[in-house]
């Protein structure tokens, strides 16, 4: 039996993780759900959007699965997501892209290992002489685990090629290490995963234009950010992309999207990213054979059963739901 820490969170956060829960109960029993508070309803209950006893529950289970939350405005938010991740050095961030849904003539399969402690992301700001100076930190240690983290699931996965992404034309000394440990790290492997890399915004562009060319990429925390949303949204949009956050000891997987506010509570959220999502933690989990059930009933789902309304189908997140739940129950 593993233990579950779930992290409903706000806006479609519940609804799509309620949707998650009963594709797992479809593939397996072995699994014991603990429900946690986090964002809005946490801090209106225990005035904090992370609070304490909500983090132990997330250290002491098997692993966490998270909807979303709503950010607030003003100096004083801490957020909850940057603040987990931290805490529980989940220092890489898997965006698995897949064109799940059939949209595309050719195959887009990439996977966006992004760095998950550092960087612009991380918002470390102080104001100075009237402007606001942003502190962007890129250390040895962080560029060298999440380099030889993705090269090692480039090789596990059986991925052939692996992209660094980067901006060290401009950014010399910061993007210059991560590209140079990328370049050392890969020139040890002796050739066994075919090693480029691309500027940032050239690859924004390709990843439009030619996704299909895409492998894994490996990248900056605010770069995989920012193309992660991009690569969703050529596969179907932000109701499609999937995440695992992950760790040496702890891991927690979450839809990539937000709290979506403008469609909240009207049952019409996608529910595939959370569902993928979940996907991934059974797989993380040792459970591979039900994450595969669930991979495959969510595309046989989008080819047989129907199309969600963020793709111009009429199927809300209960009824697309269903379409999953039956076929991962006929699979299994
Ligand atoms: P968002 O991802 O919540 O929504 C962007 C657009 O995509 C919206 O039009 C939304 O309706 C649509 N969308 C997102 N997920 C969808 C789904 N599953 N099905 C159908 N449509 C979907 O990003 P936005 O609007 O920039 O941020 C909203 C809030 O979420 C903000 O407070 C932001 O800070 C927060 N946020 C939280 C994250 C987290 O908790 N991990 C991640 C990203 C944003
Ligand atoms: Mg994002």
């Amino acid at each position: 039996m593993k233990s579950i820490c779930v992290l409903r969170g706000d806006g479609i956060g519940p609804e799509v993780i309620d949707c998650a829960i009963e594709v797992m109960d479809a593939v397996t029993d072995d699994l014991e759900f603990v429900y946690a508070s986090i964002g809005n309803e946490a801090f209106r209950n225990k005035g904090s959007r992370l609070p304490e006893d909500t983090l132990q529950t997330m250290t002491e289970t098997d692993s966490c699965l998270f909807g979303a939350v709503t950010s607030a405005s003003g100096p004083l938010y801490d957020s909850p997501v940057l603040r987990f991740r931290s805490e529980l050095d989940l220092y890489a961030n898997v965006r698995p892209v897949r064109d799940i849904a059939h949209r595309r003539d050719s195959a887009v399969d990439i996977l966006i290992v992004r760095e998950n402690t550092e960087g612009l992301y991380t918002g470390h700001e102080v104001e100075v002489d009237e402007g606001v100076t942003t502190m962007r930190r890129v250390s040895q240690r962080a560029v060298e685990r999440i380099v030889t983290y993705a090269i090692n699931l480039a090789e596990a996965s059986g991925r052939g090629s692996i992209c660094c992404v980067h901006k060290a034309n401009v950014l010399r000394e910061s993007d210059g290490l991560f590209l140079r440990e990328f370049r050392r790290a890969v020139a040890m492997k002796e050739g066994q995963l075919t090693a480029s890399d691309q500027l940032v915004d050239s690859a924004a562009a390709k990843l439009v234009t030619s996704p299909e060319e895409f492998d894994v990429i490996v990248t900056l925390n605010l770069y995989g950010d920012i193309l992660s949303d991009v690569a969703a949204a050529v596969v179907g949009g932000l109701g499609f992309a999937p995440s695992g956050n992950i760790g040496p000891e702890h891991s927690v997987f979450e839809p990539a999207h937000g709290s979506a506010p403008d469609i909240a509570g009207r049952g019409v959220a996608n529910p595939t990213a959370a569902i993928l999502s979940a996907g991934m933690m059974l797989n993380y989990l040792g459970m591979p054979d039900q994450a595969a059930q669930i991979a495959s009933a969510v595309s046989d789902a989008y080819r047989y059963g129907g199309r969600t309304i963020d793709i111009g189908g009429s199927l809300g997140s209960r009824a697309f739901t269903e379409e999953v739940v039956r076929r991962a129950i006929e699979g299994g």
